[in-house]
């Protein structure tokens, strides 16, 4: 009867054993095949993979580094045929290049780069756009596709809104002030409604070094921003990077960029309007008005969430209208109080204390100092925004709390309940009115993750979650086209847990909302990225980022290096290959829709 009916998970799947191995796994019935690794041709003249003999300009035809985000755009409203979208965010060079490790004294120590390291690196970074299509039920990549492309911490893109040509963003080499090469560190991201790519900078302060010329006003800007943080060493061969030589160039990245996939030659646009902080991800829905509105979120500790909701409405029949929507919005940031309601505040140049007083001389200055404004008007210090994922079915919005461990006792508050929350959280948004574009809303947690059966950790899965389907530290998530929602996982370390991360299924309606069940897990060292499910819901495409990375503390899987004793060589297992991550398409044998 209905009632019962009611009663049931949205999910019917047989669920995968939590642990942790060399291989990945999937819920029996299904297939998970590896679809794009890195290093893999995306043209006809790509060179092919040779790790041992890599070259920047052979990276630049192959798919990159780190798969994060990963979005698909249909070709004819195809399920079976589109546009794969993959952000490549960062590299772990101690697994990308051969002879570069040394262990001293139980430590990883990783020889200095050369130049045709860092720009192999640099050539390594950005996103991919391939051409794809199912054939007989499984997937291929379309080689010749006329729309392919790898975009890299080189690519020629064009600041656009309120901070283009501003003096602020102006260098040696860009008196304009508007053209910028490359973007890095793209996290999630997100796919317009008129199929355009959108980029996310998220951790860019870590490509920068040198110090700041001392009479520079950049300073305050620069610290709450971690910059510079020498997490490569990019500044050392080309000036852009060097503070000292170029102080303005770290002002030219930390944005959303919008990425035109049916021009290759095209120039991405680096979308100013949008703000400036740690970008985690860009996922939109469509308003009731007709607007569209961008979830945001700083994955910071203390960092704020976001949304921006454009001044015009999208046209769906006329693709061009849509093309500089990004330009004109108004950015909110999130004041979440203890009675359930969240405020969206405008973050508007001369509202409230955005004035030239506090040194905001134009909504340029604000924009450039978005985390400060956030700072100034109140909004709520969060455990860590990762991706926010508007849902079209029930109308709600799912915000990833990843963790914050820094949180203590006295800054704890009702949307940030935890001290020490070292698994994190998810936020469920209602907006008033059910419209996305709402200045206010309710919110409720949906969930606080960990490991349930151990009392002092919190955790709220319902009790037919079962030992597999608990899930800590939420990071990338998707919701499908009936509306439920998977997430992805970051920073399950075996030693604590004896799981890796992995995609889980949650319910978020009726008696089984907050059940949790594993759908899939990544090898050993391994982030779980992505994912996606495609439109028809009968391929899910999920991506394994820096499988085989240990860290030290990792005991019993061996140390995170490229020729002595990998903890796995996913996914090719040869002794002549590295580990190398890779997006898995995931389809149900024989084919149908996804855990139905
Ligand atoms: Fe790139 Fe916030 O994870
Ligand atoms: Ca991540
Ligand atoms: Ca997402
Ligand atoms: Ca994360």
């Amino acid at each position: 009867d209905d009632a019962r009916a009611e009663e049931k998970s949205a999910f019917v799947f047989e669920e995968v054993e939590a642990g942790i191995d060399q291989k990945h796994h999937v819920a029996s019935g299904y297939d998970a095949d590896v679809l794009l690794r890195w290093g893999d041709a995306l043209f006809p003249d790509s060179p092919e993979f040779d790790p041992k003999n890599q070259s920047p300009e052979a990276q630049a035809k192959q798919f990159g580094y780190n798969n994060d985000y990963v979005g698909f755009i249909p070709i004819d409203g195809s399920s079976e045929h589109g546009l794969l979208v993959v952000n490549h965010e960062y590299t772990n060079e101690h697994l990308m290049f051969p002879g570069i490790v040394k262990v001293v004294e139980g430590k990883i120590e990783v020889a200095p780069a050369d130049q045709k390291r860092v720009d192999i690196e640099m050539a390594a970074h950005g996103g991919t756009i391939v051409e794809i299509k199912k054939v007989d039920g499984k997937w291929q990549v379309v080689k010749d596709g006329k729309l392919n492309r790898r975009i890299t911490a080189n690519t020629e893109m064009q600041l656009t809104g309120p901070v283009a040509g501003h003096d602020r963003v102006k260098t040696n080499a860009d008196p304009s002030g508007t053209k910028v090469f490359g973007t890095m560190n793209n996290c999630a991201g997100g796919v317009t409604p008129w199929g355009t790519y959108v980029m996310s900078e998220e951790n860019f302060n870590g490509y920068f070094s040198g110090e700041l010329p001392k009479d520079s006003k950049e300073a305050e800007n620069y610290k709450r921003l971690g910059i510079p943080e020498t997490a490569y060493e990019w500044g050392k061969f080309h000036d852009r990077f060097d503070l000292a030589k170029e102080p303005n160039e770290a002002n030219r990245f930390g944005w959303i960029v919008e990425v035109d996939v049916n021009d290759p030659a095209s120039v991405p646009k680096k979308r100013t309007t949008m703000g400036r902080f740690k970008h985690e991800g860009a996922e939109s829905i469509v308003a009731k008005g007709g607007q569209v509105v961008f979830y945001l979120g700083d994955d910071s500790r203390f960092d704020y969430v976001y949304k921006f909701v454009t001044s015009g409405k999208f046209s769906p029949d006329d693709r061009a209208a849509n093309m500089d929507l990004l330009n004109d919005g108004t950015l909110y940031v999130a004041k979440f109080d203890a009675e359930g309601g969240v405020e969206w505040l405008p973050i508007v140049h001369g509202s409230g204390p955005l004035n030239a007083e506090n040194g905001f001389a134009s909504q340029a200055d604000v924009l450039i100092e978005t985390r400060r404004a956030g700072d100034l008007l109140g909004a709520t210090k969060m455990d860590r925004p990762e991706d926010i994922q508007p849902n079209s079915v029930n109308g709600k919005v799912y915000v990833m709390l990843t963790n914050n461990t820094k949180r203590k006792d006295d800054q704890i508050d009702a949307a940030n309940p935890r001290a020490k929350n070292a698994f994190g959280h998810i936020i469920e948004i209602t907006e008033d009115g059910g419209d996305f574009a709402a200045t206010k809303g309710k919110w409720e947690i949906l969930l606080k993750c960990g490991d349930p059966s151990v009392a002092d950790v919190g955790a709220s899965f319902s009790t037919d979650t079962t030992k597999n389907g608990w899930f800590g530290m939420p990071d990338n998530c998707a919701v499908d086209a009936d509306g439920r929602l998977w997430v992805a996982t970051d920073g399950n370390s075996p030693k604590e847990t004896g799981r890796t991360d992995g995609i889980w299924a949650v319910d978020i309606a009726g008696p089984a909302r907050t059940t949790s069940k594993l759908f899939f897990r990544v090898p050993v060292g391994a982030e779980m990225c992505g994912p996606l499910m495609l439109p028809d819901m009968a391929t899910m495409m999920v991506a394994v980022q820096h499988p085989g990375d240990g860290g030290e503390d990792w005991e019993g899987f061996g140390r995170p290096s490229y020729y002595e004793d990998l903890s796995t060589r996913w996914p090719d297992f040869r002794d002549d290959m590295p580990v190398r991550p890779s997006v898995v398409a995931i389809t149900k044998k024989g084919g149908g829709k996804i855990g139905v």
